[in-house]
């Protein structure tokens, strides 16, 4: 008999096809999310096997009980913040993400939100189409210099060493803060010519332009950038969030970018999340914020990717054995 599983959304079909083969597979349809009522509901009534699961579904031990048979939980992302990890190990539930992968297509849309936020390309455009644009402007929207700027990368895992190395060809001094020097990266981006150099904090909040955010979301890293610490930033500086939403206390940054505390924010992630338009802290777009639909992993091929490794991730934990990617091994 084949096993029985639950998809939260439509993911790409290369995932899909391969849950296919060997599964008897159950697909929510929806464009939003199914509440978390009805996973409830759909994995009791199917007696699933295995669940995959996306950042935006709650998956506690509440969801975990509904299915007797439930054996892994796997989720579409590298991020499992959303899923109760505790309780999966208390019932021997294994959970499955999507590491590596997504870090360079990741590392490459921080890039593209720093460039913008530095370089005021949203605004040039909304001052181009408002009719602004009369004439060549000596002091038209000047920002910050990139190259040669000081970069403070805060997580250097993968995603953040991708972005460090990234800066190697914009001339950048890099700063990192992490809970741990990782000397291994460092090690890999001084063969590939960039130095980085590791320092606590508010060292990296004192000395750097940029501040590009690459850690997990725990407790311990919730509001992990709030008041004093975008105090201390420089004013000048700019902060980069592709990480998750609630690192940053939002409250502070909408403060901080209305008393110019700092010079500016791009977020592709945000507390809350989704953020509604008219939510108080877009009102400091395009000026001061730059703001997208957590996107930053979203390249075709790599969503392709993440959809073939979340139905393996699956399929081995329906099959009884270790998963590819376990984000218990991983979890730090
Ligand atoms: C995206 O945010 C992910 O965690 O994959
Ligand atoms: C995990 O942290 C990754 O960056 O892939």
């Amino acid at each position: 008999e084949q096993p029985t599983v639950y998809v939260t959304r439509q993911i790409p079909d290369a995932g899909l096809e391969l849950l296919e083969e060997s599964c008897e597979l159950h697909v929510w349809d929806g464009k939003l999310p199914p509440s978390k009522d009805h996973i409830i509901e759909r994995l009791a009534e199917l007696e699933a096997d295995g669940l995959l699961c996306l950042l935006s579904d709650d998956i506690d031990g509440e969801v975990m009980d509904a299915s007797p048979n439930l054996d892994v939980v796997s989720t579409f992302s590298v991020g499992y913040d959303h899923v109760n990890i505790d309780d999966a190990e208390e019932r021997g539930i294994a959970v499955g993400h999507t590491p590596g992968v997504l870090s360079e297509t990741t590392a490459d849309f921080a890039w593209a939100l720093l460039m913008t936020t530095a370089r005021r390309t949203v605004e040039g455009q909304e001052y181009v189409l408002d009719g602004e644009w009369e004439t060549w402007g000596p002091k038209l929207l000047t920002g910050p210099d990139v190259h040669g700027a000081t970069l403070g990368v805060i997580g250097l895992g993968n995603i953040g060493a991708a972005v460090a190395r990234r800066a190697g060809g914009f001339g950048m001094e890099v700063l990192y803060a992490d809970v741990g020097p990782n000397e291994e990266a460092e090690a890999e981006l001084a063969a590939a010519g960039v130095d980085v150099t590791y320092v606590d904090q508010n060292e990296l909040l004192d000395h750097s332009d940029f501040v590009t955010l690459h850690v997990p979301l725990f407790e311990s890293t919730h509001h992990l950038i709030s008041e004093a610490e975008l105090r201390r930033m420089k004013e000048g500086a700019i902060l980069i969030n592709t990480s998750r939403g609630p690192i940053v206390d939002t409250d502070a940054l909408d403060t901080a970018l209305s008393e110019g505390w700092i010079e500016r924010a791009g977020l592709d992630v945000t507390d809350p999340e989704p953020l509604p338009a008219d939510h108080e802290i877009t009102r400091h777009v395009p000026e001061r914020l730059v703001v997208t639909p957590h996107i930053a992993s979203a390249s075709i091929g790599t969503r392709n990717k993440m959809a073939t490794m979340a139905a393996e991730n699956l399929l081995a934990g329906v099959a009884g054995e270790d998963l590819p990617n376990s984000a218990l091994d991983d979890r730090s």
